[in-house]
This record gives structure tokens, sequence and C-alpha cells, in this order.
């Protein structure tokens, strides 16, 4: 039984100090929930948002790292830097990490492979640019991304999958869509790894994810949660992203 998760990706948003005020307004509206609710801030604003998430049920992640526990690499936060303040999660690979940053799968394995051994869970993302999508190549781009980026990883991984298209457009994927893509994600995982792996593994769905449209993302059989961006920056956007289920029968 694979538990739902939600995680808020800030990405290069927020102050320190708006980055608090964005916790302890997440943080206070949530009910308990039957779900992971994982918060992404930037860098900087790490240690303000784990004092205040750790005596809360809400866990904490970065948006990338190094693959180096730490040395002359300027600019770089290693993964015992991360653990050290309280992150749990690392998204790796995100696409604006590939496209703007040239990230290579690769690089996404080394990282995966040193975040795993600091305890720190991997969110692998992965998706198609709309050309690629167009031109029917979806399935075998994202085919290639997973096994690239995840070959031989022997922990506990979170699979992301944010159509390039669709992040911060407005554009969501239909339903049909990300089950589509999810479920071929799940019987490369099987092949990868195994079938019990397979089962086992979270894959969420990231792209323009809202409160009016993640019930019936959620309601596919391989969606396990979302990764969301923008609404993610808004407490009483998130929170009812988060109980969606609440929302949807009130
Ligand atoms: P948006 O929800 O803003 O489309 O961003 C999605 C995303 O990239 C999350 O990592």
């Amino acid at each position: 039984m694979r538990r739902e998760m939600f995680a808020g990706n800030w990405k290069m948003n927020t102050t320190h100090v708006e980055g608090s005020v964005l916790a302890e307004g997440i943080v206070s509206r949530l009910s308990t929930s039957g779900s992971d609710v994982v918060l992404i801030p930037p860098f900087t604003g790490i240690e303000s948002v784990s004092n205040i998430v750790h005596s809360s049920s809400v866990a904490l992640g970065a948006q990338t790292m190094s693959a180096q526990d730490g040395g002359a690499f300027t600019g770089e936060i290693s993964p015992v830097m991360l653990k050290s303040l309280g992150c749990d999660y690392v998204v790796l690979g995100h696409s604006e990490r590939r496209s703007l940053f040239g990230e290579t799968s690769a690089q996404v394995l080394e990282k995966a492979v040193a975040a795993v051994a600091h305890g720190i869970t991997p969110i692998v993302c992965v998706g198609e640019t709309l050309e690629e999508r167009e031109s029917g190549q979806a399935l075998a781009v994202i085919e290639t991304q997973v096994r690239e980026s995840m070959v031989g990883l022997t922990q506990e991984v979170v699979v992301a999958y944010e159509p390039v298209w669709a992040i911060g457009t407005g554009k969501v994927a239909t339903p049909e869509q990300a089950q589509e893509v999810h479920a071929s994600i799940r019987s490369v995982l099987s092949d990868l790894f195994s079938v019990v792996v397979a089962e086992d593994t979270r894959i969420l769905y990231g792209g323009s994810v809202k409160p009016d449209n993640v019930a019936s993302i959620m309601a596919q059989a391989d969606v396990d949660g979302a990764l969301i961006g923008g609404a993610s920056l808004n407490a009483d956007a998130f929170v009812s992203i988060i109980e969606y289920n609440k929302t949807s029968t009130e």
C-alpha cells in the first residue's frame, strides 16, 4: 500500500523570512492527514523551515544537492549539510535543472546514490518536452531517463513525472495522459528492480497541479501524489490540494 505524498517545491521563491511565514501557515492549517507532506524551500530557507516543521509531521526537502560530501566545490551544498538540517528528501533531476543547468541523468544517478548513502530519499524527476510528446516519443524518453537516473539504486526512491510542457504553464496533463505515463514508469521500475519494488515505489505527478484538478489526477491508479510548484506558495491552496478528499466530498 503506497502512502500518498504531496511535496511543495518552492523553487527560487521566498526569502527565509517569507518561507517561515509560509511554513507556519501550512503547518497551522493542516489537519492530521493520512499523507506524507514535504516542504522544499530554497537552501537559504531550509534552517528556518526546519525549526517550524520539526515538531510536526511535515517533512523537509531540498531542491538539488552535490554528490560530494564536502570539499572545494564552491557554491555547492552537500548531503551531509542537508541531513544535519533535517532534510529527509531531495529533488533530483528537476526539468529546470536538466534544461537550464545541463544536469544529466548520469549526474542525477550519482547524486541519488549519495543521497541514499546519507539517509536522504531522492525524488527523481523525469518528463518529456512538448516536442517529444508530439512526435510520439514521450514514453521512450521517460523510460531512458528512469533507467539512466535510477539503475542500481537499492533504497527507497520517489519518482516524479513532470511533463515539461505542463510546468508553470497552467496546462495540466489529462488524468489519462498521467496514468499512461505512470503505469509505464512502474513497468520500467519492475524491469529495473522487481515487481515488489515497482509496486512499493511512489510516483508523483507534477505540472500545474491546483486545488481544482488534483482530485481527477489522484483518482488514477498509478498516481500516488503530487509535486507542486506555484500552488505550494499559497498555504490555503497547498493545504486544499493535500486535503483534496475532504474538499471534494464537502
Ligand atoms: P507548477 O506546479 O508551478 O506547474 O510546477 C511544477 C513543478 O515543477 C514542481 O516541481
